[in-house]
């Protein structure tokens, strides 16, 4: 067993977690081009790589953050590529409210405040202030298999950005107007958009960023046999 190796990565699994706050700096491009040519060495079925990433800053960012904030401020229903499968249920959704009340508290957001929480949720469509944000798509007729090596890029790319000391979120929310990015970024409609990770240094002093989240313990979420 390398001991060193396995305590970098206890330290950079527990190091990474939910940015939700970030000073407008942006991060240096080679670090960027650094942190994602590791995450092109993720894991997925058959080599296939199926995943498209834009990365998005400067103006471009701007001009992202100013649409997906005009369709929510127009009160412009979601539509997402790939559409809400139903509430979370049972163990879910307690996990679900667990989570956002640390964020509400952190955030000083009380239970009948509906306001405030409207304005939380607005901050996703600016990608909390990141300087950069990256848009992962998935092209047709790839589904739920594919997402998954989605899914394998988007934790080597956070992990990869917290070696690196830059801050993440991944954030379904930059899905939710699908039609708007691919109308800013002029990606084909048949490259379908599964989520977005806010990037960049995080403010240290913007309370969001004081919230923290537990973990089900192996117990309640790994079976083993043998
Ligand atoms: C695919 C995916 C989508 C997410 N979407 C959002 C989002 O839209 N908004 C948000 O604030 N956090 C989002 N998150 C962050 C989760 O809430 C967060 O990962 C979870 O609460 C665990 O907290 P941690 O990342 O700080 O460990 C998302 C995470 C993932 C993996």
């Amino acid at each position: 067993m390398n001991e060193d190796a396995i305590v970098s990565l206890e330290t950079l699994v527990h190091g990474r977690r939910s940015v939700r706050g970030f000073r407008p700096d942006p991060v240096p491009d080679a670090l960027i081009r650094r942190a994602f040519a590791l995450a092109q060495q993720a894991p997925s079925n058959c080599n296939t790589q199926p995943w498209i990433v834009h990365v998005v800053s400067g103006d471009v960012a701007e001009r992202m953050r100013a649409a997906l904030d005009a369709d929510a401020a127009a009160g412009r229903r979601p539509e997402p590529d790939f559409p809400f499968t139903g509430a979370y249920r049972d163990l879910y959704r307690d996990r679900q409210i667990d989570s956002a009340k640390a964020l509400f508290a952190a955030l000083g957001i009380t239970r009948d405040d509906q306001a405030g929480r409207q304005a939380s949720m607005r901050r996703n469509y600016r990608f909390f202030d990141a300087p950069h944000a990256a848009f992962l798509f998935l092209p047709e007729p790839f589904g739920p298999r594919e997402a998954a090596d989605c899914g394998m890029f988007a934790q080597t790319l956070m992990l990869a950005l917290t070696a690196l000391g830059v801050d993440s979120c991944a954030q379904g929310a930059l899905g939710h107007y699908a039609a708007t990015v691919r109308d800013v970024l002029g990606v084909p409609d048949g490259h379908r958009l599964l989520f977005g990770i806010a990037f960049g240094w995080q403010d240290a002093d913007h309370p969001a960023n004081a919230a923290r989240v537990g973990r089900a313990s192996l117990d309640e979420a790994i079976v083993f046999h043998a």
